[in-house]
């Protein structure tokens, strides 16, 4: 894996709402990152999943986000799902970047453009993103964000056919918020 970069290399990102005209660039970086995912994440890689994941983007219970590069490229993808609203206005977030654009600061931006949306415009109150224990790059990039770990749900989620243990790392709309206000003043 590259060397990480530093804050001045990072290239510009933005987010993008996933369209039916995206499928053959999203399942070309989907098989293009097949090692970087493995045993991580499972994206859509087929056609019929693909159009399934935008079906589920527009039932109100689910968004997901393109990061574009400044090419217009796709550079990773961020997901909320399993919205739930009343009492909680939760949900899990879920993240990954396309093989080429790992280490360069891609997903530390595209996570301080979705959160504002989730505690704003979403209304959500409580996000979780759900980590293996080995898995460094995530860990340190929600860590860096401000979530707390809660816990470990052991053997809580089957990814390539295993059930791992996966840590819960979760912020509310009061910490990201104390955390943006603090950055301002700084
Ligand atoms: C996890 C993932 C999304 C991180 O995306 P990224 O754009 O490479 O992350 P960033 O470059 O913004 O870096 C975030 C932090 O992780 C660190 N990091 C990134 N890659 C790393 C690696 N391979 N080893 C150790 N630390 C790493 C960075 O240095 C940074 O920490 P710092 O600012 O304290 O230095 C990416 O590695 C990925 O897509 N992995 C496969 C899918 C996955 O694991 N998704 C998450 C499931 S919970």
């Amino acid at each position: 894996m590259p060397t990480p970069a530093t804050g001045a290399q990072r290239p510009p990102i933005r987010l993008r709402t996933p369209a039916p005209e995206d499928a053959s660039a999203f399942l070309a970086a989907v098989a293009a990152s097949r090692r970087l995912h493995a045993g991580r994440v499972s994206p859509p890689d087929t056609r019929a999943l693909y159009r399934t994941w935008l079906e589920r983007i527009g039932d109100g219970s689910y968004f997901g986000h393109f990061l574009v590069d400044d090419a217009g490229e796709l550079a990773g993808v961020v997901n909320l799902s399993e919205v739930i609203r009343g009492g909680y206005q939760s949900a899990f977030l879920g993240y990954y970047v396309f093989a080429g654009y790992e280490c360069q600061g891609i997903m530390s931006q595209g996570l301080r453009l979705v959160l504002p949306r989730a505690f704003g415009q979403y209304r959500l109150h409580r996000l979780e993103a759900a980590i293996q224990p080995g898995n460094i790059a995530s860990r340190r990039l929600v860590e860096n964000i401000g979530f707390h770990l809660e816990g470990v749900a052991r053997r809580s989620v089957k990814i390539g056919g295993r059930w791992r243990d996966h840590e819960r790392w979760a912020i509310t709309a009061e910490q990201w918020r104390g955390r943006a206000s603090r950055r301002r003043k700084a």
